[in-house]
């Protein structure tokens, strides 16, 4: 595995370095797993002085960012972001999590000594992860960085990943850095994940694609609230890289259902992000016009 050749690349630099495996994906993501992480440290005596190497996409990061920001009241994490998604979003701004009966009820805001992107491994990424990456890429540029978009309208998959990769790190570090703990802007990054997460958690589809199909949600709301012209733009890019744009096969009362229960912890009720142009996001009470909007723009009735 790249984690097994990351150990022998710290062995031959004369590093001690022991490799642990945990399940593949979201199954990580779980505290019993992070439980077998903490004996696995405590077995081996790990202390503050040791550094803990993620290696992984952004399931992984998430438990490995968890255990390093929990493990003796935090100890040193790197990543090393295997995945396009990882590499844009995931591995940067200090974000971990676990599920405990929903996604990332439990996590801790930590950030990594560092993260290591090998623009190498990301181009030879399969062409769905490379597609789930674009998601995350593309709703960072419609919010901040039209440069991404374009690539994208471009060069569809084939765009040059180091310059998406630079880009996007580039928009998240900004905005992190102004808002680490999410009492404000930071919040924008959310973009088509109000809807983007019910749908997720209803229908099981992968967080990229719930993304998009968001994204488009709140692209719909956006012209509803603001007359948004940029609606039909990103349903092309989106359908371009072969994303999903409409959610017709999900059920409307359950999404709608999940949104609320994601609204109660939030005292401020039900928000969304949407925009008011490309670059320019605002964060919006989302009242049930706004919602409709949102809905109808995906084929949800
Ligand atoms: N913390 C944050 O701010 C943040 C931001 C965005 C997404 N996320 C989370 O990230 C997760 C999605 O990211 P992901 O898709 O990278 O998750 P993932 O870690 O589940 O990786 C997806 C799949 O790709 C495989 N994989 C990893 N590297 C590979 C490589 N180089 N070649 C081939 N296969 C490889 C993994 O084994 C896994 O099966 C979600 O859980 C999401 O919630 C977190
Ligand atoms: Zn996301």
């Amino acid at each position: 595995t790249l984690a097994a050749s990351y150990v022998s690349l710290l062995a031959t630099a004369g590093m001690e370095a022991e490799l642990y495996t945990v399940p593949d994906g979201e199954e990580a993501q779980q505290l019993g797993v992070v439980e077998d992480v903490y004996d696995f440290l405590n077995g081996g005596g790990f202390t503050r002085d040791d550094l803990i190497v993620g290696v992984g996409g952004g399931a992984l990061t998430d438990v490995a960012g968890f255990v390093g920001g929990t493990y003796l009241r935090g100890v040193p994490v790197m990543y090393v972001a295997t995945t396009l998604i990882a590499a844009v979003d995931a591995a940067i701004g200090g974000k971990t999590g676990v599920n405990v009966g929903g996604k990332n009820l439990a996590g801790v805001f930590a950030h990594p000594e560092a993260v290591l992107i090998d623009i190498d491994i990301i181009d030879q990424l399969p062409l769905e992860l490379k597609r789930e990456g674009a998601a995350e890429a593309l709703k960072t540029g419609f919010i901040e960085d039209l440069a991404i978009v374009e690539a994208y309208e471009r060069d569809g998959l084939d765009v040059d990943l180091d310059e998406i990769v630079n880009r996007s790190v580039a928009v998240k570090v900004a905005v992190v850095n102004d808002d680490f703990k999410e009492r404000g802007r930071r919040a924008i990054l959310n973009y088509g994940h109000t809807v983007g997460h019910a749908i997720e958690t209803t229908t099981g589809r992968s967080h990229a694609e719930s993304v998009s199909i968001g994204t488009v949600a709140a692209g719909a709301a956006s012209r509803a609230m603001f007359d948004f012209t940029g609606e039909e733009r990103q349903r092309a890019v989106l359908r371009e890289v072969g994303l999903p744009i409409s959610a017709s096969d999900a059920d409307a009362g359950a999404v709608r259902a999940q949104m609320d229960r994601d609204k109660k912890r939030d005292s401020e009720g039900l928000r969304m992000v949407l925009l008011q142009d490309f670059g320019i996001p605002e964060l919006v009470h989302a009242n049930d016009a706004t919602v409709r909007a949102a809905f109808e723009g995906i084929g949800l009735a």
